[in-house]
């Protein structure tokens, strides 16, 4: 059963939260406005005052993703969605650019990627296969949405530079992936270069139980120069290859759900967040809640900058028209209607100061001294 602190019961019953201290003091019960009550008290203390009860389970108010499964003949391929994660400086954004032809690293302060950046490239053969990638600066953005429960990753692709071996971020990389239980592909970089020594770099792998398929493991390793472009079809087919034994799959027909990658104040734009298309098409005019804030799809902006109308699954894109600002591994829900999107919203930021309220010290503890 759900508890409420007095006050948060008070403000919903539009009464004073001292009123109510008052009353459970005459029921035989010494709290303040700050502590929580159960259920059953509160369903006492609203009779007591006259008032009528609702009992709202969660589910019936907030959006239950988990319960809300798709049937199976609904379900189309989707890219796998690839992080690509290694050491500063290894060469992972010039690797993206040079699957990309684009040229990101260049237009960075001092070459360090500052924000994430999320792309997708079609692949040129016949079949024309699509793969997202997520570009991560350090690799607190993969952390904090692990830690939020979002596992937007199907793959992580693990550069390391040949001439610099395996460094602190390589090892910080290498338990993140295995935390997340996702398979992982060894990019060995930067081959082109004549102090170069993949050997080694395998070899060294080994001591974080990362065996590579060169030495009879089971992890996919090939080696690429991001500059030459050397080796990287075959890394492209690596990746499609590991894919293809996951059978990546969602429904395209239905209101989206997606995960914030990364969200910001934009001057010009307000917030602006990048997420990934978890389920479903995100479009233009859809009404959602993200995390504490609803919102109206203003606009999409694909990762070429440009607009589009829809954005369907494991297709990362800018969406401009929220409420505020959310967080990393927030899930942006789209709702029927306005309306909804208001309810969801206010009963979670409810739910939210509930929390911070029921977190926050009480002085109760310290009145009392209880130690013997
Ligand atoms: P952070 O975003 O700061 O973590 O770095 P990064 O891993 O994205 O590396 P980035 O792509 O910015 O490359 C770092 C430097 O290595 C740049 O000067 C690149 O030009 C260089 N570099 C990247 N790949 C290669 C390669 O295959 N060969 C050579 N010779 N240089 C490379
Ligand atoms: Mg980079």
């Amino acid at each position: 059963p759900e508890a409420i602190t007095v006050q948060e019961l008070a403000n919903r019953m539009a009464e004073k939260g001292a009123d109510l201290v008052k009353a459970l003091f005459n029921m035989g019960m010494m709290v303040t406005v700050n502590q929580t009550i159960d259920q059953d008290t509160a369903e006492l203390l609203v009779e007591e005052f006259g008032h009528n009860i609702t009992r709202v389970s969660e589910s019936d108010v907030d959006i239950s993703t988990e319960e809300d499964v798709d049937p199976e003949e609904t379900l189309k391929p989707r890219p796998p969605v690839v992080t690509i994660m290694g050491h500063v400086d290894h060469g992972k954004t010039s690797l993206l650019d040079a699957l990309r032809g684009a040229n990101v690293t260049k237009g960075e302060a001092g070459g360090i990627t500052q924000h994430i950046g999320a792309y997708q490239i079609t692949t040129k053969g016949k079949e024309k296969q699509k793969v997202t990638f997520l570009d991560t600066p350090g690799h607190e953005a993969f952390t904090q949405m692990r830690q939020r429960g979002a596992n937007v990753t199907d793959i992580v692709v693990l550069v390391v530079a040949a001439d610099d071996g395996i460094m602190p971020q390589t090892i910080e990389a290498i338990n993140h992936t295995k935390a997340a239980g996702v398979p992982m592909i060894v990019a060995i970089n930067k081959c082109d270069k004549p102090e170069a020594n993949p050997q080694k770099v395998r070899e060294r792998l080994l001591e974080h139980e990362v065996i590579v398929e060169a030495m009879s493991g089971d992890v996919q390793d090939v080696e690429v120069s991001a500059k030459t472009g050397a080796g990287l079809d075959d890394l492209l087919e690596k990746i499609l290859l590991q894919a293809e034994l996951m059978e990546l799959k969602a429904n395209p027909e239905r209101f989206a759900e997606a995960t914030v990658v990364e969200a910001q104040l934009d001057k010009g734009r307000g917030p602006v967040a990048t997420v990934l298309v978890n389920r479903g098409t995100l479009k233009r005019g859809d009404t959602f809640v993200v995390g504490t804030e609803s919102g109206r799809v203003r606009a999409l902006i694909d990762d070429h900058g440009k607009q589009v109308k829809e954005a369907g699954p494991a297709t990362p894109v800018e969406v401009l028209g929220l409420g505020g600002v959310p967080q990393a591994g927030d899930m942006l829900t789209v709702v029927e209607n306005e309306q909804r999107a208001r309810e969801v919203a206010q009963y979670r930021q409810e739910k939210a100061t509930e929390k911070r309220t029921a977190l926050a010290p009480t002085n109760f503890d310290t009145m009392f001294n209880t130690s013997d």
